[in-house]
C-alpha cells in the first residue's frame, strides 16, 4: 500500500520511492537536458535546425511522471544488484524520448486531436502540426542515437539488444500497432479480449520493454526474465486500464491533460466496456499479479519495481 507520504509496504519492508525516485529522475532529466541539444548530429558535422531542437525540447522537458525510465532504472538494480550504469541511463532516456514522441503524434489533430499535455498547450498547437510531426520523428531517431554510442561505454551486444527490444516496444506490433488499432476502434464496441490487445499493444508493450531493457543493462538469468516479463505485461495492461479510469474519474489540472476526452471521441475503453468499479477492481487485480510476479522472480532488490506496480495502479494522475 502507498501512503501520502509515498512510503510504501512491501511485506514487512518499508520503501521510500520518492527518495528513491529523486536522484535517479535527476540523472534523467540532466541526460535529457544535455542530450537534445543542436549539437546532437555534430558526429555527422551538421548541426540540428534550433527551431526543430526547441520544439524537441518542449516535448521531453519539464514534465511528465518519467515512469519509464524509472521502470528501466529498477529493473537494472533488480537484476544488477546496485544502482548506476551507463547502458540503464541512456535506456531510461531512450524510452521516455519514444514515449514523449508518442505522445505529440497522439494529440494531433489526425488522431486524438488534444490542446493540453503536461500542463501546456500541445506540441502542435504550439510549434504547428509539421514541426509537431517532424519533433516525433526526430525524437524516435534520438532514441536510438542514445543506445548505440561511439564510445565503449555500452557494450556492442548491449547496445544490439536493447534497440531490438525498444524497436519491438516501439513498432507495429508495439506501440505503433496498438495506436492503429486505438484509431480503427473508434465508435466501435470491442469485446474484452480485444481491449486488452489494443491496450497491451499501445501501452503496455513500451511498459514491459522498458523493464525488460533495464534486465538486459545487467544479466538476468531466466527465471527472473520471465518473472519480469509477466512484471511488464500486467503493470503495462494496468497503467492504460487506471488511464482510462482517469480520464473519467480526475480534473483536466490533476491530469494536465484534457479529462473527458474519450467519451468525446468515442473510444472504446475499460470504463465505456466494464464500467468504473469492475475497472478498478481489474486494475487491482493486476497490480497482484505484479507483486506475484516479483515474488517469483528470484531477485532480491525488488522494492523499487513493487513500488512503482503500486504507483501504477493507486496514482492520481
Ligand atoms: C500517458 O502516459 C499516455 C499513456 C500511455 C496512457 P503518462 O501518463 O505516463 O504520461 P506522462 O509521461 O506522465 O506525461
Ligand atoms: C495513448 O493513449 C497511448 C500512447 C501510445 C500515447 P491515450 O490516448 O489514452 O493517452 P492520453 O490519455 O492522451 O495521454
Ligand atoms: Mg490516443
Ligand atoms: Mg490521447
Ligand atoms: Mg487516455
Amino acid at each position: 500500500m502507498m501512503s501520502a507520504s509515498g512510503a510504501s509496504t512491501v511485506g514487512s519492508q518499508a520503501f521510500h520511492l520518492e527518495s528513491w525516485s529523486r536522484i535517479r529522475l535527476d540523472q534523467v532529466e540532466r541526460a535529457l537536458e544535455q542530450w537534445i541539444t543542436t549539437e546532437t548530429s555534430v558526429e555527422v558535422g551538421h548541426a540540428a535546425p534550433a527551431a526543430l531542437v526547441e520544439a524537441m525540447r518542449y516535448s521531453v522537458l519539464d514534465g511528465g511522471k518519467r515512469l519509464r525510465p524509472l521502470l528501466v532504472l529498477a529493473a537494472h538494480e533488480a537484476v544488477a544488484g546496485t544502482p548506476g550504469s551507463a547502458a540503464a541511463l541512456r535506456a531510461a532516456c531512450a524510452v521516455e524520448l519514444i514515449h514523449a514522441y508518442s505522445l505529440v503524434h497522439d494529440d494531433m489533430p489526425c488522431m486524438d486531436n488534444d490542446i493540453l499535455r503536461r500542463g501546456k498547450p500541445t506540441v502542435h498547437v504550439r510549434f504547428g502540426e509539421a514541426s509537431a510531426l517532424l519533433a516525433g520523428d526526430a525524437l524516435q531517431a534520438l532514441a536510438f542515437e542514445l543506445l548505440t554510442p561511439e564510445d565503449a561505454s555500452v557494450d556492442g551486444v548491449t547496445q544490439a539488444r536493447l534497440c531490438n527490444l525498444l524497436a519491438r516496444a516501439a513498432g507495429s506490433a508495439g506501440m505503433a500497432g496498438g495506436q492503429a488499432i486505438d484509431l480503427a476502434s473508434v465508435g466501435h464496441t470491442l469485446t474484452e479480449d480485444e481491449l486488452r490487445e489494443m491496450h497491451q499493444l499501445k501501452t503496455g508493450a513500451l511498459l514491459q520493454g522498458s523493464v525488460l531493457m533495464g534486465a538486459h543493462c545487467g544479466q538476468p538469468d531466466s527465471v527472473a526474465l520471465t518473472a519480469l516479463r509477466d512484471y511488464g505485461a500486467a503493470i503495462g495492461l494496468a497503467f492504460q486500464v487506471v488511464d482510462d479510469i482517469l480520464d473519467v474519474t480526475a480534473d483536466s489540472s490533476t491530469l494536465g491533460k484534457t479529462a473527458g476526452k474519450d467519451a468525446d471521441n468515442d473510444k472504446p475503453t475499460y470504463v465505456s466496456l466494464m464500467g468504473l468499479a469492475r475497472s478498478q477492481t481489474y486494475a487491482q487485480d493486476l497490480l497482484a499479479q505484479a507483486q506475484q510476479a516479483l515474488q517469483r522472480s528470484g531477485l532480491k532488490n525488488t522494492l523499487a519495481l513493487a513500488a512503482l506496480a503500486d504507483m501504477v495502479v493507486n496514482r492520481a494522475n
